[in-house]
């Protein structure tokens, strides 16, 4: 398998949070509980999803950084011998074949920036990245919330950048297509976001 069972996961979210303590820890825990939701009603595989869910963002465990986190990831994941976790380090962020758009400057090397380039524009999403998509637009680190309110929460924080309408229109086609493959709004099975309107 090319991903860590819950447990080695779980440990390892934690060894992260030692080294780089942040919100990114409660963010993960609520984009793995997301992610792990909607894979049951999908058909999907629910532990894949949770884990998956759970260490996009493991890249944050090198200390404060923006996009760098995505190639930090990808590359500790190779190392564990986890290619499921290596590759939506990378996808999480990426939702179109450009690469450059939606996301802020790349503040990593040349050559990294290079790699991910490429590595987005060759593969195709599967339904895990596109799961761990949604799963990272929804678990925010203060709770599971609409989208909406976290898209406003990101741009407050970090200001707008090209490409974010565009992003924030594929985001609402990805919810779609986990509503259609779940039968149901996706929002009701994270009855979370009614607690998280204010
Ligand atoms: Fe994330």
């Amino acid at each position: 398998m090319s991903y860590p069972d819950r447990q080695t996961a779980e440990h390892e979210l934690l060894l992260g949070g030692r080294l780089n303590p942040g919100k990114w820890i409660e963010h993960s825990q609520n984009a793995a509980l997301v992610c792990e939701r909607i894979a049951c009603m999908a058909e999907m595989d629910a532990d894949k999803a949770y884990v998956l869910g759970l260490l996009h963002d493991i890249g944050r465990r090198i200390g404060f950084c923006g996009e760098k986190h995505t190639y930090a990831g990808y590359e500790y994941a190779l190392s564990k011998g986890w290619d499921d976790v290596a590759r939506v380090s990378l996808t999480h962020s990426h939702l179109f074949k450009d690469a450059a758009l939606g996301v802020s400057e790349y503040d990593g090397t040349a050559e990294e920036w290079s790699f991910i380039k490429d590595y987005i524009a060759k593969i195709e999403l599967n339904d895990y990245d596109l799961l761990v998509q949604l799963g990272d637009a929804l678990g925010a680190a203060d709770g599971i919330c609409i989208m909406e309110k976290r898209f406003v929460d990101v741009a407050l924080r970090y200001g707008v950048f090209p490409g974010m309408l565009e992003k924030w229109r594929r985001f609402f086609e990805i919810k779609e297509y986990f509503d259609k493959k779940c039968g149901c709004s996706i929002y009701s099975l994270l009855p979370e976001v009614k607690d998280n309107l204010g």
